[in-house]
This record gives C-alpha cells, sequence and structure tokens, in this order.
C-alpha cells in the first residue's frame, strides 16, 4: 500500500484537482501523509500565473529534493499549470524529478500508480474518502476535520479567451462545458459526505454551455439552486463580457445563494483594457455593476486588478485609483503584472519599471484596503451567519469561519456551538481582514 504527500499550490481550480487526483489514489487502496519523509510518492500540484507563484514551487521542490536523494526509491510527480508550462525546462531545473502531469492529462495518472506498482485491483478501502492534506496556503482556515463543509464543484475546464497577459489558456486548454447531470450528481455526492457549502469553478462559469441540451449558466445556477440540502452556493469566476443580466436574475431568484460576486475588471484604463484584449470598455463594465447593484443590493462586489501591464501610464493607473477610491468593490486582489513567457504581453514594451509597478500596487492596496474597512465596519451591530472553518491558527481559543460575503470572522470558542456547521456571531468589532464578535 503506497503511502502519499500531496501539496498544492494555486487556485481553487488546483484544489480541486488535487482533490481529484488524490480520490483517484484512495480508490486504489493509496494512504496519505503530511510528513514527506514517510511517503511512497511525493506529489507537488503547482502554479504558474505568477513568477512569485513559480518561484515558490521551485523552492519546494528544493526542499523536496533532500527526502528523494535519501530514499531514492520515492517517486515525485510535479503535476499542475508549471508542469506544463515548464515541461521541457522542469527536469534540467529539478532532475530528481521521476514524472510530469499537465492540468490536461490526470486520466493518465492511475496507469503513473501502477508503472509504480501500486496494485490496481484492489477494491476501495471502507472508510470514506477525505480530502488528505492541507492547502498550500489556508490562511484563516481551520483544521482538516471541518475542510468538508465546503466542496469545489468544476462546471467547466480550460479557457479561450487568452487575456494577452494570462497563462492559463496554455496550460489548462480551450473551454469545455461539463455535463449538467454529472455536476448534479458529484454535488449530491459532496452533500452525502457532509458539505454545506458548493462552489461551482470554472475559469470564466458564464460562458458555460451545454450544447446538448442548450443550457446555459443562468439556467445552471436555477437547476443547482434547487438542489436538496444545499446550503450555501458561490462561483468562481467571471469574467465581464459573458456576465449578463440573465445571470444577475438567476442569481436573486436563489434563496440559499451567498451573496458576492466576483468580476475581475484588471484595469479602469480603456487602453489598457484593449490591450488586455478583455473585451469589454469601462463603461460596459460599470453597466453591468449598475444592473447587479440594483437588482441584488448589500452584495459585495470582488474583483481581481492588474497594476504596471505593459503600455500602462500614470494616467491609466489613475483612472483604476479613482474607481476603487470611489468604493467600487468591497474586496479586491491586486497584482502586480508579471511577464509569463509565450503570452503576447511578455514582448509587449514598454514594460512599467519593477520599482514604479511596486509603488502602484502599495497605492492601490492602501486605497482598497480603506474601502475594505469601511464595508467590514458597517456589519458591526448586525448578525451573521457564519460556515465554521475551526479553530482560529493565531489564536486557538477562538473558532474561525466566513459570513456569506466570504469574511473571515472570528468568536469565542465554546463547547455548546464548536462543532456546528453554521453559527451565528453578533459583530463588535471590525478590522482590515474580517470581523470579530459573540455567537448568538
Ligand atoms: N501578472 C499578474 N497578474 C496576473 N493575473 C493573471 N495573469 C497575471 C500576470 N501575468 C491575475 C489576474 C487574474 C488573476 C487570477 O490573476 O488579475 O484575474
Ligand atoms: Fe490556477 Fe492559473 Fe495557477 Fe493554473 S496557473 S494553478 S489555473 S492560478
Amino acid at each position: 500500500m503506497a503511502s502519499i504527500y500531496l501539496q498544492t499550490f494555486g487556485c481553487q481550480m488546483n484544489t480541486a484537482d488535487s482533490n481529484g487526483l488524490a480520490h483517484q489514489a484512495w480508490s486504489m487502496g493509496c494512504t496519505f501523509t503530511d510528513d514527506p519523509a514517510q511517503a511512497d510518492i511525493i506529489i507537488v500540484n503547482t502554479c504558474a500565473i505568477r513568477e512569485k507563484a513559480e518561484t515558490r514551487v521551485y523552492g519546494r521542490l528544493g526542499q523536496l529534493k533532500p527526502f528523494k536523494d535519501s530514499k531514492p526509491e520515492t517517486k515525485v510527480l510535479v503535476a499542475g499549470c508549471l508542469a506544463e508550462k515548464d515541461r521541457n525546462v522542469m527536469r534540467q531545473k529539478a532532475p530528481f524529478i521521476d514524472a510530469l502531469l499537465g492540468p490536461r492529462e490526470y486520466n493518465r495518472f492511475k496507469q503513473l500508480l501502477a508503472d509504480w506498482g501500486v496494485p490496481t485491483d484492489l477494491a476501495p478501502p471502507e472508510t470514506e474518502f477525505t480530502m488528505p492534506s492541507p492547502e498550500d496556503d489556508p490562511g484563516h482556515d481551520g483544521p482538516a476535520q471541518f475542510s468538508h463543509l465546503r466542496a469545489l464543484v468544476n462546471i467547466t475546464r480550460g479557457c479561450e479567451k487568452f487575456c494577452t497577459y494570462c497563462i492559463v489558456p496554455y496550460t489548462r486548454g480551450p473551454l469545455e462545458s461539463l455535463d449538467p447531470d454529472d455536476i448534479e450528481s458529484q454535488i449530491h455526492r459532496e452533500i452525502r459526505c457532509g458539505a454545506k457549502e458548493i462552489t461551482l469553478l470554472g475559469q470564466n462559469v458564464n460562458s458555460y454551455y451545454h450544447a446538448p441540451t442548450g443550457l446555459t449558466f443562468a439556467q445552471l445556477l436555477r437547476r443547482i439552486g434547487r438542489i436538496e440540502g444545499l446550503e450555501r452556493l458561490t462561483f468562481l469566476t467571471s469574467h465581464p463580457k459573458d456576465f449578463g443580466p440573465d445571470v444577475v436574475d438567476a442569481l436573486a431568484e436563489l434563496p440559499n445563494i451567498s451573496p458576492r460576486l466576483h468580476l475581475p475588471l484588471q484595469s479602469a484604463s480603456d487602453s489598457v483594457l484593449k490591450a488586455m484584449a478583455r473585451l469589454y470598455t469601462i463603461d460596459e463594465y460599470l453597466e453591468k455593476v449598475a444592473y447587479f447593484r440594483e437588482r441584488l443590493p448589500r452584495w459585495a462586489l470582488t474583483t481581481d486588478l492588474i497594476v504596471g501591464y505593459p503600455t500602462e501610464t500614470e494616467e491609466d493607473f489613475l483612472a483604476t485609483l479613482a474607481l476603487v477610491e470611489r468604493g467600487t468593490f468591497e474586496y479586491a486582489f491586486i497584482f502586480a503584472y508579471s511577464p509569463r513567457a509565450g503570452t503576447p504581453a511578455a514582448t509587449m514594451s514598454p514594460q512599467v519599471d519593477p520599482a514604479e509597478k511596486i509603488r502602484r500596487l502599495q497605492v492601490l492596496n492602501t486605497a482598497q484596503n480603506e474601502v475594505m474597512r469601511r464595508f467590514n465596519e458597517s456589519f458591526i451591530g448586525e448578525t451573521v451567519r457564519v460556515l465554521t472553518q475551526g479553530p482560529s491558527k493565531k489564536d486557538p481559543a477562538r473558532m474561525a469561519g466566513k459570513s456569506g460575503h466570504n469574511a473571515t470572522v472570528i468568536w469565542p470558542r465554546d463547547p455548546a456551538t464548536e462543532h456546528r456547521a453554521f453559527v451565528d456571531v453578533a459583530v463588535d468589532q471590525a478590522f482590515q481582514w474580517g470581523l470579530a464578535g459573540t455567537a448568538v
């Protein structure tokens, strides 16, 4: 029986893929360990979205090398987006690796395990499958026994938008919409296993289209919204071009939908948006947001922003800053542009000076933090429903969880509420990072 160490970098798509790999290995009778020294097989599921992600992956591979050196029969598999992107240089940079599998090659995983001596004829174990290892950056996330409350379910794979800065279409391939019946049965399965919150996943969920039945994303949402036992539903991520009023109307009908929408803008400058090939103008984006705000008041709008994209001028940047300062987004993920070899933007000129990118990043972050703090403060005096994650990492005397808006919420730990999936918390304090209160 083989023992596996599995570590995941990157986005939720990768977490979902790791889940799938772990499930396949489990069905072949493998067990899991969080100690690489104990492992027969080491798997690192990698990310290539920005240079920083790559650096962290290579750093981790360097740390794992001694385990292979001291026990050469240990097999090392590098999976994920960096395995795909660096296919030809990975073996040079990390020669101790035994195999590479890109995100579109996981159908070869079982065969690989078989090649490595894992028997294929064992019956699946009698114990329930649970996701073995923590994510790379669990943040405030609690211990593993709570992770089954939240489940990730893919509805699309790949992306064919080809935004000029992005590596994903190259690593994950063209768009594919999954069968609605399969999606629904996976959700049923997750609920049976205890999931309270389902996140529908796709690089661009709005372009979901099931050709045989003509089902759109809005229709899929309505169908999923009726599933019994589904207490919280959310989805990631949307492309503004395909995000239409039909989706907003569907969201307005769903009782269990979390009040948050992630709609990556990237930049508020039309010339930068055009250079990025984002396929919308800032006015078109704001028009969609206006309808969303009208139909879904008090939802949180979250976004992604890139500063220092090639050709971005001070004026372009100030347009993005002004939009952020106006409180357009409750939360935002802000990134300094990172050139990805093979993408059009990497060779575009002029590139923005790295120090200037960092300055713009800091200015924008400061502005957004202020908006975030004000939004969090608006919950003081209210009671929010929190999905428990477990004892807080920073202070085990407190519990931590997520509100429907996805704010981190902490409250004093007590035996009465400790094992509940949902806790209502009366908020009495707000911070930039989240909310604090007491269980009611
Ligand atoms: N540099 C910086 N940020 C990037 N993103 C994607 N590619 C890059 C890049 N090359 C950001 C975008 C996207 C988020 C997932 O990552 O904002 O929405
Ligand atoms: Fe996810 Fe993109 Fe990183 Fe791949 S490159 S793991 S799709 S964030």
